[in-house]
């Protein structure tokens, strides 16, 4: 595995990869790496594959200070487990290369209706940083594939816009990869370190919501399975920010059930400051 901090070096490697006939798989990460980053890599890792993994904690997707201050960083830990995973390469570029001119000179885009709801609507000018972030890497990399968690299901929407805005959906193949969980359902995420042992079990509850929205979808009225999963959420001390059901397709908000549409139930909740986020297709 080669390791790159500067853009220029990576590039021009990447150049090389290419004219020998190499595909190239990107994932973008903000390390702290674990199995769900894993199972991207191992989605990308073929013979005939340059697979990249970035990482770099972008400043500017955190509306939350204190957020982007406790984010986890284990950069040893995240380049044993690249090297096991037999990524080729391994992007690990500082802030000033990835804003040389500064953060406001890196384009935004706008995002529209995917930005006004949900994580959008809660976490403001969380996707133009992803935006501004992804649309650079994606620059750098100029990869063919793309490999994406379920687990962040809105931002795999804004990137399918993004690379449209870009003029790169022909280019670039997006493969939106399942959610792992832990045993319990927890779904993996590097805040989870920041979890004290009970705080932890108890933000299982948040995985037992998905599934008894989907248990429910032919017998009860969501506002009542919502409000069952709001009080379920308090009672074990979780802060629901929003529990929600969406088109999948285009994450139009649902007030009730539409079997006839293939549908998302979404998940926001904190627990000991920690903001958790999860998701689950009640349909195939
Ligand atoms: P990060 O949270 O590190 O996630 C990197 C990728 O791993 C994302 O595509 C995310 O959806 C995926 N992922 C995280 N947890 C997962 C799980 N339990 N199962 C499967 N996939 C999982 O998402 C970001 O970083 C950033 O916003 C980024 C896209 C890198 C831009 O900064």
């Amino acid at each position: 595995m080669i390791v790159f901090k500067k853009e220029q070096d990576l590039r021009t490697y990447l150049s090389q990869q290419r004219a020998l006939g190499k595909r190239i798989g990107f994932v973008p990460t903000m390390g702290a790496l674990h199995a769900g980053h894993r199972s991207l890599i191992d989605r990308s890792v073929q013979p005939e594959t340059v697979t990249v993994c970035s990482i770099f904690v972008n400043p500017t997707q955190f509306n939350d200070k204190s957020d982007y201050d406790k984010y986890p960083a284990t950069p040893d830990a995240d380049l044993k487990l690249l090297l096991e995973a037999r990524c080729d390469v391994a992007f690990m570029p500082d802030a000033a290369e990835m804003y040389p001119q500064g953060f406001a000179e890196v384009r935004t885009y706008d995002f529209g209706y995917l930005d006004s709801i949900l994580e959008g609507a809660h976490r403001p000018g969380h996707f133009r940083g992803v935006g501004q972030i992804v649309s650079r890497l994606l620059e750098m990399v100029q990869p063919d594939i793309l490999f994406m968690g379920q687990k962040d299901y809105q931002q795999c929407m804004v990137v399918k816009k993004l690379l449209g805005m870009m003029g790169r959906e022909q280019q670039i193949q997006l493969v939106i990869c399942d959610t792992v969980r832990e045993e319990d359902g927890l779904a993996m995420s590097s805040r989870n370190v920041r979890l004290t042992e009970p705080q932890r079990a108890l933000a299982a509850s948040i995985y037992q919501c998905l599934v008894s929205i989907q248990g429910k979808q032919n017998s009860d009225h969501f506002s009542l399975v919502r409000k069952e999963c709001l009080d379920l959420l308090k009672k074990k001390g979780l802060d629901a920010e929003y529990v929600s059901l969406a088109d999948a397709t285009d994450l139009t908000l649902l007030e009730d059930y539409e079997p006839s549409k293939k549908m998302v139930a979404l998940i926001a909740a904190s627990i000991g400051g920690v903001r958790l986020i999860d998701n689950l297709f009640l349909n195939p």
